[in-house]
């Protein structure tokens, strides 16, 4: 029992860089397995704060191998930054592996995503406008580039060549400037010498560690109401971010996932556009994003705050396994008079506790909640259950109840120190 993913089960930015990093001192491998820099993971430890984006949280630790899985698209120039910027904080020594069928992000996949969601106005899905989109649709058409690629001079000049006789026709149709294959070309080539030392058959090395029986982490990015297939679609990213997809994206076998820790803040965030049934507008929400800091680590954006969902969660663990909840910012909420979970929906006088499909009905659901009464004392420095005040732990009996997902740890600040265990985790 030695592979465990962690899987955002709200909007994003529920905390988990701050887990991975907290169980990645007891894992030997770390793998991201989606997504890109849209990511923004925040970590602290020892009186330092790091912000990762693509890498994976297991960075910090020089015996753990760090994996970008092919399920990721790679912004090659953003990568490199990353690496220069921990660099600067003092991170040198590491081991870093990163998939030769992992998608490559072109310039032309971020200058296409702004100028989708220019065209879209106030339809726009409000992307972090990396190019994530752009480059998973070159994937699916079959003229995305690889990493791999990027290794054989010929071979990645002939992909980008026939890549661009399509992508400049569109970015012509966009009005955008097109690209000359030699520079784009020459540029990629210097990236290519770069991250050469780390491109590898990530899935071999993945069932080599497997037959071992490491302990393996798969950190996921966004969430699962991001996700392409089960979010709130369009408003969603353009992967699938919850553990169903940890397989397909990593070249494992599905027998190999054993546990799935979801991560949800003790109420609920979203950047971007689209439904929430549970936001909020009043003085609470202002309360909560500055207590908080609930501004997004990509595009700083200000966070949408409501009450925790459980209907969310429990449609996040019916789609991807979600077999422990790990309830994050628990801090945030102290000094509140009340606080709230919705339990079910209400939709045109239907009472329900499903997600529907349709976003327009999704759009329609107003939430049933259940009132706590909230908690006044600090809690930040608490290192036991016992330790929270009552209304506290009636607070985190009652997610647990309405889920009935297990709570296996709560954080009580950004600190790699504020995390309680309650059960382990990777045995569970
Ligand atoms: P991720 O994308 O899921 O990794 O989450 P982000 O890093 O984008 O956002 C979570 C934010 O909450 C970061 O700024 C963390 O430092 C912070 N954070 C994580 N856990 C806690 C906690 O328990 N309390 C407080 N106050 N902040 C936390
Ligand atoms: P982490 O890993 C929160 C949101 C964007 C937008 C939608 C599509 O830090 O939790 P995209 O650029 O992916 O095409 O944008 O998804 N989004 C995130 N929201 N946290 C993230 O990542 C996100 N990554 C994308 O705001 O609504
Ligand atoms: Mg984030």
């Amino acid at each position: 029992m030695s592979r465990l993913v962690v899987e955002g089960s709200q909007w994003g930015d529920e905390g988990k860089g701050k887990i991975t990093d907290f169980l990645a001192q007891e894992s030997d491998v770390v793998v991201r397995f989606q997504g890109g820099n849209n990511a923004g993971h925040t970590i602290k430890f020892n009186g330092c704060k790091y912000a990762l984006k693509l890498i994976p949280s297991g960075i910090f630790n020089k015996n753990i191998k760090n994996v970008l899985a092919n399920g990721m698209v790679i912004n090659p120039k953003a990568l490199l930054e990353e690496l220069d910027l921990l660099k600067k904080q003092g991170i040198t020594e590491y081991q870093l592996y990163i998939s030769n069928r992992a998608t490559v992000v072109m310039p032309y996949h971020i200058d296409l995503d702004g100028a989708k969601e220019e065209l879209l106005g106030d339809k726009k899905i409000g992307t972090t406008k990396k190019g994530i989109g752009p480059a998973y649709t070159d994937k699916a058409d079959r003229i995305g580039l690889r990493i791999g690629d990027l290794l054989n001079e010929n071979y990645f000049r002939s992909r980008l060549e026939d890549a661009l006789k399509i992508k400049n026709r569109e970015l012509s149709l966009y009005g955008l400037k097109e690209y000359d294959l030699e520079s784009l070309f020459n540029e990629y080539m210097e990236y290519a010498k770069k991250l050469k030392p780390y491109i590898c058959d990530t899935s071999v090395l993945l069932n080599e560690e497997i037959k071992k029986n490491s302990k393996i982490l798969f950190e996921g990015a966004q969430g699962a109401m991001l996700c392409l297939d089960h979010g709130t679609f369009p408003y969603v990213t353009s992967s699938s971010p919850i553990a169903s997809s940890v397989p397909l994206n990593c070249g494992i076998a599905p027998k190999y996932i054993d546990n799935v820790l979801g991560i949800a803040k003790a109420y609920t965030t979203r950047v971007g556009e689209g439904p929430f049934p549970t936001e909020i507008f009043d003085e609470i929400a202002h309360t909560i994003r500055e207590t908080g800091n609930e501004y997004g680590t990509v595009t700083r954006r200000p966070r949408r705050i409501g009450w925790f969902d459980a209907v969310v969660i429990k449609h996040a663990a019916r789609v991807s396994g979600i077999n422990q909840l790990a309830v994050m910012l628990l801090d945030v909420l102290t000094g509140l008079d009340e606080v709230k979970v919705c339990t079910h929906y209400n939709l045109n006088g239907k009472i329900i506790d499903y997600m529907p499909s349709c976003l327009e009905e999704f759009e329609n659901c107003q939430p049933i909640y259940e009132t706590f009464k909230g908690w006044k004392e600090d809690i930040s420095k608490v290192t036991t259950f016992e330790e929270l005040p009552a209304n506290c732990q009636a607070y985190l009996k009652a997610i647990e109840r309405i889920t009935g997902i297990e709570i296996s740890m709560f954080s009580v600040g950004p600190d790699r120190l504020q995390t309680i265990v309650l059960k382990e985790v990777f045995n569970a």
